[in-house]
């Protein structure tokens, strides 16, 4: 059971899909269906060109805005890229960092997570961070060492008072768009892993505060059985968030368990 201080948090990542007319048609939709949702959290993640319009759409709801990405620098000549500021600008409170499709299709790196991230947490967004083995590594059994490694770098010189204000989640590449989930006992015992390493570098209040979330071809169907999992406080959704009813659904299974 998750304890009352880490209440559940599912996000929508819609990745790169929705023009700003079909990001407002989603979120109108998710809107009317989750009315009823005040035990959990709840954000969206469109594209960074449908931000402030959600951010509009959002504004009488408890719902959250995420963005996808940032860059570390505030401002300055780097063409394409956008700051903390921005994201604030238009309502993000969150911002996902290190997701694998930026790892793996845009070259980030650890070091790179961990610039964004003190940088997300300098503009007073809610960093949710992304880690996660690829099938070669799970098949090598060597899973919890890229976990501990990728933590290690992407959490240097973070300081405990703000870690508290992280997110977390566990995102195994393998099950990434593929419709292969990790199953419950899989992701449980990396989310184990993370907490544990969290308690070994900072302290066991702390870590048992941090909310780490699954992601990995979450339905309907399988999120149930991954939320029972003692420490997966949440989901990150990605494919199923594109359609209001599936992410309604797994929202509001959520809140009648809460
Ligand atoms: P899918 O749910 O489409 O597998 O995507 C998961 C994900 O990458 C969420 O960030």
């Amino acid at each position: 059971m998750i304890p009352d201080l880490r209440r559940p948090l599912i996000v929508g990542n819609w990745k790169m899909n929705n023009t700003v007319a079909e990001s407002i048609k989603l979120v109108t939709a998710l809107k009317h269906l989750l009315v009823d949702s005040p035990h959990i959290d709840v954000a969206v993640a469109p594209p960074f060109t449908a931000l402030y319009s959600v951010s509009v759409a959002l504004s009488d709801t408890n719902m959250s805005l995420a963005a996808q990405n940032m860059f570390w620098e505030e401002d300055g000549a780097f063409t394409g890229e956008i700051s903390g500021a921005f994201l604030k600008d238009v309502g993000c409170e969150m911002v996902l960092v290190g997701h694998s499709e930026r790892r793996n299709l845009f070259g980030e790196t650890d070091k790179m997570v961990n610039q964004k991230l003190q940088a997300a947490l300098k503009s007073d967004l809610i960093p949710i961070v992304c880690v996660g083995e690829n099938l070669a590594q799970r098949e090598k059994d060597s899973t919890l060492d890229v976990i501990e490694a990728q933590m290690r770098v992407a959490f240097s010189d973070v300081a405990m008072h703000d870690f508290e204000k992280m997110v977390l989640a566990y995102e195994p590449v393998w099950a990434i768009g593929t419709g292969k989930n990790a199953t419950p006992q899989q992701a449980g015992e990396v989310h184990h892993f993370m907490r544990t390493w969290l308690m070994k570098h900072y302290d066991a209040p702390t870590a048992n505060r941090i909310r780490i979330l699954y992601g990995g071809s979450v339905k309907p169907e399988n999120a149930p059985a991954l939320m029972k999992e003692t420490h997966v406080d949440g989901l990150l959704v990605g494919g199923a968030s594109l359609d209001s009813d599936s992410f309604a659904k797994i929202v509001k299974f959520e809140e009648r368990m809460s």
